[in-house]
């Protein structure tokens, strides 16, 4: 069977998850549903990073342990999963004992493969990133320092154990090139070989003026003085942790192991692209697959953030909007990898077009045809080369989203599947089964069946998107729940199949 390892970043728990983490996580369950329902055996993991100097400050400001403090919000990105019906298929914490197994083992690895040297840094360092930066990145704004994020920095002087990441500069650099689609878009790729071109540091990989971490077992600390891994080696290695590592002969590991995609935003690409791949090269571990790094939601044109007070909370969207809406306009509304613009506006007018015009209208109006003119019953049907060509085009549907999901363009898929709902409005209203039942009633029922077998396909390509909408039509059409994967898209719809009494899936917004 063919596997797919998928993974969404870990969030940071210094507070609650915003529109842009319920984003990425949506995007990477859309791949995990599309691959197990294309027959693959799928893994994917997110979870919460929990350690570093930002949570234990979040943790101090608001008076509570660290512990305490990220057992409780790493709980309300676990609920945000249900909310947004999200299928993980495991979530991990970085405070677990696995992790840190994990990552002592890494770590190891790296020393024994004489990766790791300890010294003293001195630069400068932001909490809000956990990020080291250069003088030369460094700016004055109304007399703060700040790195080019825009985050606050500080200078720190401390030992400090480091990673030779300068050793694999030309390493990274020919990997790169032999691994175009590694690092998408392409844009970003570039952008990653001339940052890694520029020049490569040695990377700091321990800090000592704070304890929130995992401690680096050391025997031969000159000082004295207590290590905890740099957050970011400790956040990356959950990848490795979920699926076993350091157990790398278990069957986990060996199936799983290496991910096919690393789903980031930008703002982390730094990290995936270049330091990760670094870590892995040089513990012998195989390299992911490919790294996707997508845009910015904003909020009206302000990006948003905590500090502006424009923070989109996507619980209270769903319970708004309903978690369809919400899904459909998050993937279709942006060309995946770019940024969009979030507003309320945008996602009413969209989900009144696409959702309850196109879509919604079109299950309507058949499903209630059949329940009046065929009693609830799925009619006989004696199918034509029109009816066929419309059923068949679903197959060719299926063909393109699946290069579109390779690539991550989760926006063209679904133009794919509108294409799919306008030439079955458009079938529709050219048979016209309203005139049908008069003249007829034989090439009616034909018709008829031809739309509740659309329903049944439409349903079927849609499940990865809006899982709850999907499922509802397929109800709506009687498909038993283990008839709705890809390889049933070529079935039909049996004859006198009793249907339940229709209602509306896709209702119009209305402002209220
Ligand atoms: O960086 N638009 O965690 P984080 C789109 N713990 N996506 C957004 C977004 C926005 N406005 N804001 C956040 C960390 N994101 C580290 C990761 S991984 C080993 C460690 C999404 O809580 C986007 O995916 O700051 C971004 O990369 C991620 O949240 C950052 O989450
Ligand atoms: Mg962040």
């Amino acid at each position: 069977m063919k596997r797919y390892y998928i993974t969404t970043p870990i969030y940071y728990v210094n507070d609650k998850p915003h529109i842009g983490h319920a984003y990425t996580t949506l995007a990477c369950d859309i791949s995990a549903r599309f691959k197990r329902l294309d027959g693959f055996d799928v893994f994917f993991l997110t979870g919460t990073d929990e350690h570093g100097q930002k949570i234990e400050n979040s943790a101090k400001n608001m008076k509570v342990d660290p512990r305490r403090f990220t057992n409780m919000f790493s709980q309300v990105f676990r609920n945000l999963l249900v909310t947004m019906q999200f299928s993980n298929d495991d979530f991990i914490r970085t405070s677990e004992n696995r992790h840190k197994k994990a990552c002592r083992a890494l770590w190891q690895r790296l020393k024994e493969n004489g990766q790791i040297y300890l010294g003293m840094y001195a630069g400068w360092y932001a909490v809000r990133d956990e990020a080291y930066y250069t003088s030369e990145e460094i700016v004055e704004v109304d007399g703060v320092k700040v790195a080019p994020t825009g985050a606050e920095v500080q200078w720190v002087e401390e030992s400090s154990y480091f990673f030779s990441l300068s050793k694999w500069q030309e390493k990274l650099l020919q990997f790169y090139e032999e691994n175009e689609d590694f690092i998408a878009p392409k844009s970003r790729l570039n952008e990653v070989k001339s940052f890694v071109a520029s020049g490569l540091r040695d990377l700091s990989i321990s800090r000592t003026t704070f304890s929130w971490g995992i401690p680096v077992d050391d025997d031969r600390s000159p000082i004295g003085e207590k290590h905890v891994m740099y957050v970011w080696l400790d956040a990356l290695a959950n990848y490795l942790t979920a699926v076993g590592y350091p157990n790398v002969e278990s069957a986990t590991f060996q199936k799983y192991w290496q991910p096919n995609l690393h789903m980031v935003g930008k703002d982390i690409l730094r990290f995936h692209a270049v330091y990760w791949p670094a870590f892995l090269m040089a513990a012998d571990l195989p390299l992911p697959k490919r790294i996707f790094s997508h845009g910015w939601w904003t909020n009206d044109g302000k990006k948003i953030s905590k500090s502006v007070g424009n923070v989109i909370d996507p619980v209270q969207l769903v319970e708004k909007y309903g978690i369809n809406r919400v899904r459909y306009f998050l993937m279709r509304e942006v060309p995946f990898g770019g940024d969009g613009d979030f507003s309320d506006v945008a996602i009413v007018r969209r989900t009144n077009a696409d959702l309850a015009n196109d879509l919604g209208n079109f299950c309507q109006r058949c499903l209630s045809m059949i329940a009046k003119n065929c009693d609830f019953v799925v009619p006989k049907a004696n199918l034509t080369v029109v009816d066929r060509a419309l059923l068949d085009y679903s197959e060719e549907v299926l063909v393109n989203m699946r290069s579109h999901l390779d690539s991550q363009a989760y926006d063209k898929a679904l133009k794919d599947i509108w294409n799919f709902v306008s030439k079955a409005n458009f079938y529709v209203d050219d048979q016209a089964p309203w005139m049908l039942r008069k003249i007829d009633k034989k090439r009616m029922e034909t018709v008829l069946y031809t739309t509740a077998d659309t329903i049944r396909r439409l349903g079927i390509l849609l499940q990865p998107f809006i899982p709850d909408g999907a499922h509802k039509m397929l109800d709506a059409v009687a498909v038993t729940s283990n008839e709705r994967t890809f390889a049933h898209l070529g079935h039909m719809l049996q004859a006198g199949t009793l249907l339940p009494k229709p209602y509306s899936l896709f209702p119009r917004y209305a402002h209220s």
